[in-house]
């Protein structure tokens, strides 16, 4: 008889994560992927991976493919080639850094600008309020705010995540796949 297996579905999904200097990306990947975490901070340089396997349902599995691009490159002029058949996004702020937030803007337009769904569509994108640990300025401190920011600016949804205490960060990539498993 034919075995479960073939009822499997596998997805490769090509996930950025972007947004400004020392806001958290890497850590939020470390976290994701590996559990771990460290204080210490080390810049990326261009561009690193990481490849996260998600059982999604019974008979789903997903492969993300997270590309952990440097802050500092949003003033460069590699971000086009980076992009590239991506079809999910997280952008990331720093609550405790308005001039963070103040940036979202500017990488949401980058992106948009860039890239879309081969249907033409944006890229599905949730925006991630990182560093709720610690003691949050501005914006973030209004969910309904937030909400209306989100709406406007085209992002599926936002969450407050710590990459230090393990928060949420699970939860929005369930909610970012589920919106990119809408576009397959
Ligand atoms: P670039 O690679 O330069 O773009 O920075 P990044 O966004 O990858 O930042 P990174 O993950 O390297 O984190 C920057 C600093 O913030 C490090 O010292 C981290 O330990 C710290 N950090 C990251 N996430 C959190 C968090 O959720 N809470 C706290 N308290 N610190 C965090
Ligand atoms: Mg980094």
């Amino acid at each position: 008889p034919p075995s479960n297996m073939d009822q499997k579905k596998e997805y490769l999904f090509k996930v950025l994560v972007i947004g400004e200097l020392a806001t958290g990306k890497t850590a939020l990947v470390k976290r994701y992927v590996h559990n771990f975490f460290s204080e210490h901070y080390r810049a990326t340089i261009g561009v690193d991976f990481a490849l996260k396997i998600v059982k999604y349902d019974d008979d789903t599995v997903i492969r993300l493919q997270l590309w952990d691009i440097a802050g500092q490159e949003r003033f460069g002029n590699m971000t086009r080639v980076y992009y590239k058949e991506a079809v999910g996004c997280f952008i990331v702020f720093d609550v405790t850094r308005g001039s963070t937030f103040e940036a979202v803007t500017k990488w949401k337009t980058d992106l948009d600008n860039k890239v879309q769904l081969p249907d033409g569509n944006p890229v599905p994108c949730v925006l991630l309020a990182n560093k709720c640990d610690l003691a949050r300025e501005g914006l973030v401190n209004s969910a309904q705010q937030m909400d209306e920011f989100c709406r406007a600016k085209g992002f599926a949804n936002w969450f407050e995540t710590s990459a230090k205490e393990n928060i949420n960060i699970e939860a929005a990539a369930r909610f970012l796949i589920s919106e990119v498993m809408k576009h397959t």
